[in-house]
């Protein structure tokens, strides 16, 4: 007999049966007389979530399945179960408020190491660099006494308008996915909970409370989940963040359809299941469709929907007690894994290596939108005089955009990176350009500036005020704010030697990229971002940053505004795009974007050559594989990201022209040639049929698409698939009733 595939039956303390494995039955037999299972970390974790849900009380149970501050669950002082501490956010561990208030909470050993924002991670196209910076943030929290990082987030980019863009990974799914199974990983690996948030189709700010997203099941599976699916399979993170936003008519915190039948039911999660806060709206909902934590901010905390109302439904029968112990299974295993019961790993924070991955994901996030002329990286030893120009060069954005907020060790602004690095013999001068009152001739200022410098640097971008980079509110439009694109066109008037750095968590139209030789987007670069600004002007890093996102021309060639779908009509809001989200649009209409996804310069050259499609016979092995060399053909080192899209020749159902299925950074000295092999499983051909209810990948054509961005593709090569396969999501778990 497989002992661990058997099954024993044990009756809980209220009458009920419960079917456990019989390894746990042994083990809770056998240590019945010691130390309490529970307690000993060498027991196996299932074994000591058991063991203390049978200690618990039907009061204590409950008390863990709702918060008790703003950011914690109750400690149960009689079982020895300490405070649970939960923080924000995705670019590092965020300041203490309360604990019933949101004002800080005037600590002095609550700042944090502040990571770039998270698109900028995206940016990076690294996921291996993602896991550095998850541990890096994993090892903070855990310095700090958070068992749970809420982050990352997950949502992907339908409108740039959303005020919450510069927090997530862009605007596709495969890429999404990569970044956040690495950044996870990092997180867990150092014995903190990650929690993927908002699940799911929390794709703007306005409204958030109360939208009703409509979609269609095709543009859910392929574009909305993903990402969280990655998350729960492949990284296997301990929590889930439900939306607040409702998604065809039932909130996500309490949607039966999201949470027990997909997220449960099909993909497996034993994890838990956090509400955003203040989420939750209903005891019954909440009870029954698959919330497993009320966390929230304005009702006293025996008011929550899972406290109070919740005890006295179960006490009176009308919940099940089996639904509950579910939700208590699922937050002990957090509690286990993130050693509540033991010492664990003690964490750091602000060391060197933590600098050190802010700044590298800085640097690697920075992409070059434009170099005519090769303008940069600036000559050092001719330089005699710079100008930096603009409020966005001294503007401090670690404590912005709300929970994603940090209160960071510090913050090196553009500016200070240019004085550090620029070295003493370049005199550099600085003036605001911009956000002064009218009599002040900021622009004036900057015009004079810039003629009597040898370059301009224009420091210019959104910040995260209202209706800018921020959760809360949208945007209204995509235009930089505050006269920045008049001063733009003045400056470069003064001088032609002008360089614009975009200090912006979306994109931005640009009216006077023609007239500008050069254009760096630098994102929110966290506390390391000057100084990784200032290495890129330099030279002493090369960018290698590409856009996780298309950036459109202007606003009106943006699918959900083409569509007439965003902000939605008498709160609903369906997403008539579709699958044409992004690139996956602007592609497969033929509209011509301001810099397509996936696209950024480099100061050396990349050569792609000797491509073949390699065809897996073995039945376990992905059906292709793609393989080509990269050369670094230039004199400067550098980084390549390699990407693959597919394309369906004749698909069953319309399919986005291309699809983004692999990418692989490369990393080469000049002269230095590397073979890149990218595998392309069943997924990579895959659409998702609704009839079939299934993922479909059909015997045909395909074109295997290799380039350097959506729209710079090199090499296109015939794959055919021999056979058709279906594979269907099966519950791969009991529902709980
Ligand atoms: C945000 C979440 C955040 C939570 C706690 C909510 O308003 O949507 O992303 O984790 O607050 O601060």
């Amino acid at each position: 007999m497989n002992i661990t595939k058997a099954w024993s039956t044990i009756v809980v303390s209220n009458g009920l049966r419960l079917m456990i494995p019989l390894w746990i039955a042994f083990s809770l037999a056998a240590r019945a007389e010691d130390r309490p299972i529970y307690l000993d970390a060498n027991e196996p974790r299932e074994a000591r979530v058991e063991d203390l849900l049978g200690r618990l009380t039907l009061e204590e149970k409950v008390a863990l399945v709702h918060a008790d501050s703003k950011f914690t669950t109750a400690a149960i002082p009689r079982l020895g179960i300490p405070r649970r501490w939960m923080s924000d956010g995705p670019h590092g561990v965020r300041e203490d408020v309360g604990p019933d208030t949101w004002k800080p909470a005037g600590h002095t050993d609550d700042f944090a190491t502040c990571m770039p924002c998270g698109i900028a991670l995206a940016a990076t196209w690294n996921p291996a660099l993602a896991q550095e910076e998850g541990a890096a943030i994993g090892q903070e929290a855990r310095k700090r006494g958070k068992q749970m990082m809420l982050a990352p987030g997950l949502n992907i980019q339908r409108t740039p308008l959303n005020g919450r863009t510069f927090e997530y990974l862009g605007e596709d799914p495969f890429l999404t996915s990569r970044m956040a199974v690495g950044y996870i990983r990092g997180v867990q690996s150092q014995g903190v909970a990650s929690c993927a948030k908002h699940f799911a189709a929390n794709n703007q700010e306005f409204d958030r409370m109360s939208i009703n997203v409509e979609m269609d099941e095709r543009t859910l599976r392929e574009i909305y989940l993903p990402a969280f699916k990655a998350a729960v399979q492949e990284a296997g993170v301990l929590a889930v963040m439900g939306a607040y936003n409702k998604f065809r008519g039932q909130h996500c915190c309490e949607n039966d359809y999201l949470l027990n039948r997909v997220l449960k039911g099909e993909w497996g999660f034993q994890g838990l299941v956090v509400s955003d806060w203040s989420g939750a709206h209903d005891t019954r909902e909440a009870a029954l469709n698959g919330l497993d934590l009320e966390m929230g901010t304005e009702k006293p905390y025996n008011e929550y929907y899972l406290a109070d109302a919740y005890l006295e439904g179960l006490r009176q029968g009308i919940y099940p007690q089996a639904g509950l112990d579910d939700k208590v299974r699922r937050n002990l295993r957090m509690m286990f894994a993130t050693h509540m019961f033991d010492a664990g790993p003690p964490g750091s924070a602000n060391t060197r290596e933590h600098q050190a991955v802010a700044r590298r994901v800085a640097a690697e996030a920075m992409v070059l939108l434009k170099n005519d002329g090769n303008l940069l990286p600036l000559e050092i030893d001719r330089l005699k005089s710079v100008a930096v120009i603009g409020a966005n060069a001294v503007a401090l954005q670690a404590a912005g955009g709300e929970s994603s907020g940090i209160k960071a060790f510090y913050e090196i602004t553009p500016l200070q990176g240019i004085l550090r690095q620029f070295g003493d013999h370049v005199n550099v001068t600085y003036s605001k350009g911009y956000g002064g009152t009218a009599g002040d001739d900021l622009a004036g200022q900057a015009v004079r500036a810039a003629q009597q410098a040898d370059v301009a640097i224009v420091v210019v971008g959104l910040g995260h005020g209202l209706f800018r980079d921020t959760e809360g509110s949208d945007r209204e439009d995509l235009k930089l704010p505050d006269g920045q694109n008049e001063l733009i066109a003045q400056v470069r008037q003064a001088n032609p030697k002008t360089v614009v750095v975009l200090v912006a968590g979306s994109p931005v139209e640009m009216p006077w990229l023609n007239d500008v030789p050069a254009v760096v987007q630098a994102w929110y670069s966290g506390m390391e971002g000057g100084n990784a600004l200032a290495a890129v002007l330099l030279g002493d890093v090369n960018p290698s940053g590409k856009l996780p996102c298309t950036f459109p021309k202007r606003l009106a060639d943006s699918p959900a505004q083409v569509f007439h779908a965003y902000p939605g009509v008498n709160g609903t809001e369906k997403y008539e795009e579709g699958l044409l989200v992004g690139y996956r649009y602007f592609d497969t209409r033929n509209v011509e974007p301001l810099f397509p996804f996936g696209y950024g310069l480099s100061y050396t050259r990349f050569d792609y050559s000797n491509f073949h499609v390699v065809k897996n016979m073995g039945s376990d092995d992905p059906p292709a594989r793609v393989e080509f060399d990269v050369a670094n053909v230039g004199d400067r080192q550098g980084a390549e990201v390699a990407q693959v899209y597919v394309h369906q020749v004749q698909p069953g159902l319309p399919r986005p022209f291309q699809e983004l299925k692999g990418f692989s950074k490369v990393f080469l000295r000049p002269g230095e040639k590397q073979t890149v092999s990218i595998p392309l499983d069943a997924a990579a051909f895959s659409y998702y049929d609704p009839d079939k209810g299934g993922w479909l990948a059909e015997k045909g054509d395909f074109e295997i698409r290799v380039g350097s961005s959506s729209r710079d593709i090199r090499w296109t090569g015939k794959f055919t698939l021999d056979q058709t396969t279906l594979k269907k999501p099966m519950l791969s778990a009991q529902l709980t009733p």
